[in-house]
């Protein structure tokens, strides 16, 4: 019966990377490969026992104590890799054992191989695919009748194997008694590593039953050993996100050049326009336009919002809200309903209240902004006097006139202006109007457009 228990082989260093990092710990549109792997092992339905090298934090860090962990201290190969995860496992019943970097597996596909397994009654069976370049994957040999009979690693060497295109592509079940006690037996190829793979001829001339389940989605089956591959296993995990975002109502005007992290959220109706990149945990809600030219990474974006050629980080923008051309939004920036951002404006750690308006070039940092205020083009918030961060109030109805400086820490009260070129070094009381350098309050004020009582900026 099935047993639903799996193995990924995870402890490989991966050299052919040339990279610091583990190979599974490389990422494949935002998500780590080996989170990737063992999400599908887990959407299957299987309990997952994870072998990994010893220093492995990296991996606990994304898996946590979501698996079991078996350790294989030094790396003798596939088939030595999963002797470590021996103690772990049940000694009777099916195993499905992966590859750790072979990250485009579906779960569908990891359900039918132990369904194509129990069917045949094989004590292993392997998953194949024929490709017209099967590059240095292991070669499937089958004999006169068809039976499968060995896989044969390194083909290069071998001019039989070498023009077989069917390909062992890593992920295998095995009946468990037959396997462990087999497994123990193998001994070291000529390249001195202890070969899975081995295990199908052992089988074969035992006279066993070894069946193959082929695959004929070749998308899936990429495996990642170097970065080339790793580019190629990204760009078939781009298409599969843009075609789900796209089944489930958003327009993507190029999926050839929209790039969308894995977990990531868009709603109905949005529109996401070409070269845009949305990172990170981030949501988009209905209705929005996005793009083109655009960065949203790490950030929460309501409905109705338009964010054209404009970098968002860690910032959350609520219903309606407007940025760009030429905005960069940093971390902590929190648009209320309807604000609207013009070009090349920057703004962090900031908070602007409901239909706050900054239309042109400015920097807001560090700053509570109220509801409807007008932030005049060349506004800069001088929040760092070279050794600390300050802060910025504006209140609500505050007209801020062009080019004002803004020298925190500063309270511009509600319905109070300051003049075009102000450099503003004391709080502003609520309905007074500063102007001048350094800027001195003048006694009366002058009515502003949209605001009872308010006044220009000049
Ligand atoms: C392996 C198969 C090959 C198959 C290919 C499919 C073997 C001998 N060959 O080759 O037939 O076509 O996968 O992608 O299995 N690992 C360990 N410990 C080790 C060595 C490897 O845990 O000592 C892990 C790696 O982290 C990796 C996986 O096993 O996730 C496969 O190892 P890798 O060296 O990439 O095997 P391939 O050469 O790709
Ligand atoms: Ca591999």
């Amino acid at each position: 019966m099935l047993d639903n228990v799996a193995v990924v082989l995870a402890a490989g260093q991966g050299v052919r990377m040339k990279s610091r990092i583990p190979k599974v710990l490389h990422r494949i549109c935002g998500r780590e490969m080996i989170g990737i792997v063992v999400d599908a092992v887990r959407a299957a339905g299987f309990q997952t026992t994870v072998v990994v090298a010893r220093e492995s934090n990296g991996i606990h860090r994304i898996l946590g104590d979501t698996v079991n962990y078996a350790v294989q201290d030094v790396q003798l190969g596939t088939g030595h890799a999963l002797l470590q995860a021996a103690d772990l496992l049940p000694a009777t019943g099916n195993i499905l054992v992966l590859n750790g970097d072979v990250p485009l597996l579906e779960p569908a596909t990891l359900a039918a191989l132990t369904r194509e397994h129990l069917t045949q009654g094989a004590v292993a069976t392997i998953t194949t695919a024929t490709l017209d370049a099967p590059g240095d994957l292991g070669r499937v040999v089958r004999d006169r009748s068809g039976r499968v009979s060995a896989i044969v690693e390194k083909a290069a060497d071998d001019d039989a194997a070498r023009c077989i295109r069917e390909v062992n592509v890593g992920l295998y079940c095995f009946d468990a008694s037959w396997l462990w006690e087999n497994l123990r037996a193998l001994t070291p190829s000529a390249s001195g590593e202890i070969y899975i793979t081995d295990l199908v001829a052992a089988a074969a001339l035992q006279g066993r039953r070894v069946a193959a389940m082929p695959i004929d989605r070749p998308d899936q089956i990429v495996g990642v050993n170097t970065r080339s591959e790793l580019s190629r296993a990204e760009a078939v995990m781009r298409q599969r996100i843009n075609e789900q975002l796209m089944m489930s109502g958003a327009a993507i005007t190029d999926p050839a050049t929209t790039y969308v992290d894995q977990g990531v959220s868009i709603g109905m109706d949005t529109t996401i326009y070409p070269n845009t990149h949305i990172t990170g945990p981030s949501t988009v809600g209905e209705g929005c336009e996005i793009g083109p030219n655009t960065i949203v990474d790490a950030s929460v974006i309501g409905n109705r919002c338009r964010v054209e050629a404009s970098v968002v980080r860690g910032a959350n923008l609520e219903d309606g809200v407007t940025v760009g051309p030429f905005a960069h939004l940093r971390q902590g920036t929190h648009l209320q309903a309807e604000v609207s951002i013009g070009s090349h404006a920057e703004i962090k750690a900031s908070r602007l209240g409901r239909r706050t308006r900054s239309g042109h070039f400015c920097y807001i940092g560090d700053a509570q902004i109220g509801a409807d205020v007008n932030i005049g083009a060349g506004t800069v918030t001088c929040n760092y006097d070279g050794l600390e961060k300050h802060h910025t109030r504006i209140e609500d109805g505050a007209l801020i006139g062009s080019g004002s400086m803004l020298v925190a820490p500063i309270r511009i009260g509600a319905r109070a202006s300051t003049g075009a070129g102000a450099v503003v070094t004391r709080d502003v009381p609520p309905d007074a109007l500063a102007v001048g350098v350094p800027a001195r309050l003048r006694p009366c004020r002058l009515p502003h457009k949209g605001s009872e009582g308010g006044a220009p900026a000049r």
